[in-house]
């Protein structure tokens, strides 16, 4: 063999180099999914794993496939925004594009713990694990089957202020998202003992009360930290209620999650409640697409801590906005290409003040066509169902100022969804909540 020397590529001044702007990139906007028994299938931590699959990086990120970050810059800056910039994007195919170069080692790049700071004050686990088919049925995500509500028991004696929640996941690539409810009327308990082995069918929410109210997580996203000076309240003696969204991964995984859960004792906390913008029933024909809006008026002034849309993939987009008693208008949150998959609460960076009297408007674009490549009705069917927290709903979860307002505000939401809630149609229109298979 001869013995030629091999010709280094020399980068080029303008290609960015590993050390010098990729890593940074690749660490705040990947690695917090990519990396051991994170939520996405293989590692990105390294500069070989990033380096081996480059093609296909730069596919997706030019695409705007990942990261995967489904609100648009139109609403309100969000916490843990994972959206690439456009300059970005750039630099990524630049690198790519110029032969990968590492670059001079400089500072190290700060990575995200992957503990947390302390110790949780309570763990909560699901007491037996259900298990999730390998593969789904001809039937998969249509009737709710990609879903399953848990009941565990709580045993805790006082309420409890949680400032900070992390979902913890036993096969974190099987586990889309997970809504949860502190639930003290016994319902939960009543559904899971009317089937067999863990858990049940159904949606999570229980009466009028949504799950989702005590927050949730979304591939990602397994942490919710509330701003300083919120708590969701867990009451005493209250059933923690898990539903939680999955997908077959091709091999039987095990479902057990637990959550650990972080209270504060700061007497000035204030609860967070859930108001619902939702549509109770839709009737979406055919190959057609249809704009859904629903409106209400807040009698009391609350400061919006977090929103959680609630959508399948019939949704194509949706969007959350006030007109404050001023006349301007705000924009609160736009997903402008909706996916269930990457479902998720939405904290805001800074809490926002909303007057009484500021009207809250929510659209939801509902596409019940074979151009939808997410609408779980293919073969196409009329879309038809209806659900007592809304079949398409946004969660609001805010706090009022003061002790007396959160009364007011929860009878006046009580009222307002019971004006929203039809009384059911009889048996004999053929129309039952939820019959999907006309
Ligand atoms: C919120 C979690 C998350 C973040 C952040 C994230 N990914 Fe992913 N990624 C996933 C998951 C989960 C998958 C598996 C495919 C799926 O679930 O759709 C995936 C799949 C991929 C794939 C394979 C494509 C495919 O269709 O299977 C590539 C390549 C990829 N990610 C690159 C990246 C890059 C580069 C970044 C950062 C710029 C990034 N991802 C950020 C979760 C994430």
């Amino acid at each position: 063999m001869l013995n030629v020397p091999v010709t280094q590529a020399i980068p080029d001044e303008a290609v960015p180099t590993w050390h010098g702007e990729i890593e940074k990139i690749i660490v705040a906007h990947c690695a917090g999914c990519h990396q051991q028994a994170g939520s996405a299938p293989f590692p990105l931590t390294t500069y070989e794993e990033v380096s081996a699959r480059s093609a296909f990086i730069e596919a997706v990120v030019q695409a705007g496939l990942m990261p995967p970050w489904l609100p648009s810059d139109h609403g309100l800056p969000l916490r843990g925004s994972r959206g690439l910039s456009d300059s970005q994007i750039e630099l990524v195919s630049r690198w790519i594009q110029g032969g990968k170069p590492k670059g001079a080692v400089g500072l190290p790049v700060e990575r995200p713990p992957v503990t947390s700071p302390r110790e949780p004050d309570l763990r909560v686990s699901m007491q037996e694990a259900w298990r999730i088919p390998a593969e789904g049925g001809p039937n998969w995500g249509r009737r709710d089957r990609d879903k399953r509500s848990f009941v565990v028991p709580m045993n805790h004696n006082r309420t409890l202020k949680v400032s900070r929640l992390m979902h913890r996941s036993a096969s974190p690539q099987a586990i889309h998202a997970m809504t949860m409810l502190a639930d003290t009327t016994g319902g939960g308990r009543y559904l899971d003992n009317r089937e067999e082995g863990p858990g049940y069918y159904m949606p999570g929410d229980i009466h009028d009360r949504p799950s989702g109210s005590l927050g949730g997580s979304g591939v990602g996203s397994r942490s919710l930290v509330l701003p300083d000076g919120y708590h969701w309240s867990l009451p005493a003696d209250a059933d923690l209620l898990m539903q939680v969204h999955f997908r077959p991964t091709g091999r039987a995984e095990h479902l057990q999650e637990s959550v650990d859960f972080w209270v504060t004792d700061d007497p000035a906390s204030r609860p967070l409640q859930t108001l619902i913008s939702m549509v109770w029933r839709v009737d979406v024909p055919v190959a057609e697409t249809r704009r859904l809006m629903e409106s209400w008026t807040l009698p009391v002034a609350v400061d919006l801590v977090g929103m959680t849309p609630r959508a399948n993939g019939v949704v194509t987009s949706l969007n959350l906005n006030a007109t404050l008693p001023t006349g301007e208008r705000l924009n609160l949150l736009d997903i402008p290409e909706y996916d269930p998959h990457w479902r998720m609460p939405y904290m805001l960076l800074e809490p926002l003040r909303l007057p009484a009297g500021t009207q809250v408007n929510s659209s939801w674009v509902l596409a019940n066509t074979t151009e939808n490549p997410r609408n779980p009705f293919v073969p196409l069917k009329p879309y038809i169902t209806a659900r007592r927290t809304g079949v398409v709903a946004m969660l609001l979860h805010v706090a009022t100022l003061n002790q007396d307002d959160q009364q007011a505000l929860m009878s006046w939401h009580d009222e307002m969804l019971r004006s929203r809630q039809r009384p059911r149609r009889s048996v004999k229109s053929g129309l039952e909540p939820s019959d999907t298979s006309r």
